[in-house]
């Protein structure tokens, strides 16, 4: 018997939702039973489980990837004009958010290898307006971060990774 071929999405949510259905619903049903949709009981013991599995000292969990780029950016108390690096090879939040808080986007191309940024090519994009470096980890493959911190370290800028394509 043929087996049907199908299209290969770019991203298949309805797959990774079917693999977790039950969970997903349970937990949906809850919330929406409670009524505490912000900063309720499920929030706050998803924020403790966070910390404790990264580990980091404070997790703070929002609606999406996007509002968790601005946070972070805003929170980081960046000016309008600063630079920040981003890779240019990334989804579209991660530039629209530098843009949308009137600092400057400083895209640089990624690794062939591995499609994600390195030490070296950050530090040739750096200026003396550069405040931040946006490093992308994508398709579950993490950029080299050890040698990019250490240039972050050495030009005083700020770290701000962008995990939300990691699940894929
Ligand atoms: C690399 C990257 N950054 C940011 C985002 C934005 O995340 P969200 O769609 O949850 O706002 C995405 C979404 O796919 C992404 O792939």
């Amino acid at each position: 018997m043929a087996t049907a071929l199908r299209n290969i999405q770019m991203v298949d949510l309805n797959t990774q939702y079917d693999k977790i259905k039950s969970e997903v619903d349970e937990a949906v049903r809850e919330v929406m039973g409670s009524a505490a949709f912000i900063n309720g009981p499920k929030g706050r013991s998803f924020q403790a489980a966070l910390e404790t599995y990264l580990p980091a000292k404070h997790a703070l969990p929002c609606a999406n990837g996007t509002d968790a780029l601005q946070i972070a950016m805003m929170a980081a108390d960046l000016q309008p004009g600063d630079e920040v690096i981003v890779p240019a090879f990334t989804y579209v939040a991660t530039a629209e958010v530098i843009a949308l808080l009137r600092l400057r986007p400083v895209m640089v191309d990624v690794d062939p290898q591995t499609f994600n940024v390195t030490a070296e090519i950050i530090e040739q994009a750096i200026t003396p307006a550069t405040k931040a470096i946006v490093p992308v980890n994508l398709f579950g493959q993490s950029c080299d971060m050890e040698p990019i911190m250490e240039v972050a370290r050495r030009y005083n800028l700020i770290v701000i990774e962008d995990n939300a394509s990691h699940r894929r």
